[in-house]
Formats: structure tokens, C-alpha cells, sequence
């Protein structure tokens, strides 16, 4: 029986050191209840009075020895595990990372806080109002009666013969004076639509800034003095304006407003075009019409208006001689604005 043992634990130990020795079926194999050193346990009967001890201690010993082989093979496995795991898992905290790519806002959106924050500042009111307007506010209410030909400049989409998608943010100075009495001060900032090809200055869809002013007693002076403060803030503290006389039909007298370029200085350059000016906005007296057409008596209130482009002002501002660039969201160009 001795030998039996003997031989139990040497056979058991050559399994165990195999390489990817099945731990469980050994230990089944050999210390199961139907396992070899189970089987030699129950001739243990036949054995002496004097022989049995010694062959239960052995058989002991021999039970011991290969739990505990089992035992030690188990931790080495799972110390082997847990060591490839650590290595497959290795980060290389030298590695340079992946660029956090963050967005940034919109260039058109970047001026349009810009401006909005400048007549904030003046004491401005922000309204807003719709795109899809009446024929009423987009024309008839601002001095523009039917067949009036200042429509054509700004031939816009219909969506009845009197409902168009408004051409300008003017509209918003009747629907201002609708809503409130003077004193006024508003600006209305939104988008525009134009039935416009597109190409490097046109676009069916853009963005404008309304300006509108009413009280007792207000003058060209405050309308100049305005635009003169906002430019210097807009455009550097050395920026000067000009009035140029125009036509627009809601304003009396009207003019286009130049700043003095904010490149050259007024020198001449590729920006201005060696004008040294840059057409920024258009303004003007309110028309009486147009306040007495919204219930205010233009003999006893006065206002001033001016509507500048947005986009035009981010052209300028960045120096973008296309306008599509705007709209493409390629980011490689947004980049380098944002
Ligand atoms: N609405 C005009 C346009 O789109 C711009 C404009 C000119 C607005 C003079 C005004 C103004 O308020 O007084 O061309």
C-alpha cells in the first residue's frame, strides 16, 4: 500500500506541473470520493493493527502534499493572470493625447453679441420679431406703398400675395412703435431673405441689425452721435464716420454711413479698396409718415433708424472677401476665427 501512495503522489505531482494542468480534474482524479487515494483509503481494513496508523498518516501526508501542490498551482495562475493583465492593461501616461476638440461660437453669432452688447450699453432694448412677415411691415407701413420701385432692390420670397419672408429687419420698427409708446430705444437683430443668386456678396438668407430711436426732440446729431460712439467701440477708438447722402423711403433725410478703415486708417489699403472708407450701415430721420402711420405724432415726437448687415461686418472685420465661407460650417476655416 505504501508504494500505492508513493506512487499516487509522484504521478499526481507530474500532472500538477504540467503546463496547463486541469487543477479540478486532478484533484477529482485523485482525492475525489471515487478518486485512486479514496480507493486505497478503503483497503486500509486489511492492513495490521500496528500498519494502519502508519499507512492513515501517510495516506494523510500524501493528501496534504497534493492539496497543497493544488493550492500553490492556483495562486501561481492567478498571479500569472493578474501580472498579463497589469501588461496588456499599461497605459503610457508619456503617450501624447487626443486634442480635446471644444466648438466655438459662430463668427455671425460673435459680432452679432458684440453689437448687441454695445447698444445694451447705450441704453438699447433687444426685440425680436418674425421672419415670415406681413406685406404691411415689411413695405406698406415703412413708406413703401405697392409698386413703390425700392421693392425691387429687395425682391423677397412670398407665401401669399401679402405674407413674404421679411427683406430687412426694418418691419421691427413699426412693430416696436405698435407695441409701445415712446420713449424708444431698440435694436432688432435676425435674420433677413433676399430671392438672391448666390455668389461671393449675395446670399438668399443673411442677418441685420435695426436700430430705432423715438422721443420729444431727438436730431440727426443724437443719430450721428450714436453711430460715432458704437463705431469707436466696434471699430477701434481712432474710427471716425461719415454721412453720405442717400434715399431710403422710411427715413427723411437718409444717409449711408462710412467708418474710416479700421486697417489703414483712413489711408487707403486692399480692405478699403484705397478708399480709406468702408460702408457699414444705412440710417436716417424716421419719416413722419411712418411715425404717424403708427399712431405717433411726428409733430411732437421725432426718432432716428439705421439697419446695418451682419455679415457685412464680419467680412470686414476679418477680412472674408466670400460670403459663402459663412455658411459652408468647414470647420478648417471656422477655426480660424473661433
Ligand atoms: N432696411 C434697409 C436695407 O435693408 C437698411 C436701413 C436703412 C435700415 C436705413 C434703417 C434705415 O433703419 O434707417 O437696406
Amino acid at each position: 500500500m505504501k508504494e500505492m501512495l508513493e506512487k499516487i503522489k509522484a504521478e499526481a505531482a507530474a500532472k500538477l506541473s504540467e503546463e496547463n494542468a486541469d487543477l479540478e480534474a486532478i484533484r477529482v482524479q485523485y482525492l475525489g470520493k471515487k478518486g485512486e487515494l479514496t480507493q486505497v483509503l478503503r483497503g486500509m481494513g486489511q492492513l495490521s493493527a500496528e500498519e494502519r496508523p502508519i499507512v492513515g498518516q501517510m495516506a494523510n501526508d500524501v493528501r496534504a502534499y497534493i492539496e497543497n501542490l493544488i493550492e500553490e498551482k492556483k495562486a501561481s495562475a492567478a498571479s500569472a493572470a493578474m501580472a498579463k493583465k497589469l501588461l496588456d492593461e499599461t497605459v503610457d501616461v508619456t503617450m501624447p493625447v487626443e486634442p480635446v476638440t471644444v466648438g466655438s461660437r459662430h463668427p455671425l453669432s460673435q459680432v452679432q453679441t458684440e453689437l448687441e452688447d454695445i447698444f445694451i450699453g447705450l441704453g438699447f432694448e433687444i426685440v425680436e420679431g418674425p421672419e415670415v412677415e406681413y406685406d404691411y411691415y415689411n413695405f406698406q407701413a415703412l413708406n413703401i406703398p405697392e409698386n413703390h420701385p425700392a421693392r425691387d432692390t429687395q425682391d423677397t420670397f412670398y407665401i401669399t400675395d401679402n405674407i413674404l419672408l421679411r427683406s430687412q429687419t426694418s418691419p421691427m420698427q413699426i412693430r416696436a412703435m405698435e407695441q409701445k409708446k415712446p420713449p424708444l430705444r431698440i435694436i432688432s437683430p435676425g435674420r433677413v431673405y433676399r430671392s438672391d443668386a448666390v455668389d461671393a456678396t449675395h446670399s438668399p438668407l443673411f442677418h441685420q441689425l435695426e436700430g430705432l430711436v423715438v422721443d420729444k426732440g431727438i436730431t440727426m446729431g443724437d443719430l450721428k452721435g450714436t453711430l460715432e460712439l458704437f463705431a469707436k467701440k466696434m471699430f477701434g477708438d481712432d474710427t471716425k464716420i461719415r454721412f453720405r447722402p442717400h434715399h431710403f423711403p422710411f427715413t427723411e433725410p437718409s444717409a449711408e454711413v462710412d467708418v474710416s478703415c479700421f486697417v489703414c486708417g483712413g489711408k487707403g489699403c486692399s480692405l478699403c479698396k484705397g478708399e480709406g472708407w468702408i460702408e457699414i450701415l444705412g440710417a436716417g430721420m424716421v419719416h413722419p409718415n411712418v411715425l404717424r402711420g403708427c399712431g405717433i405724432d411726428p409733430e411732437v415726437y421725432s426718432g432716428f433708424a439705421f439697419g446695418l448687415g451682419i455679415e457685412r461686418i464680419v467680412m470686414r472685420k476679418y477680412n472674408i472677401d466670400d460670403m459663402r465661407l459663412l455658411y459652408e460650417n468647414d470647420v478648417r476655416f471656422l477655426k480660424q476665427l473661433g
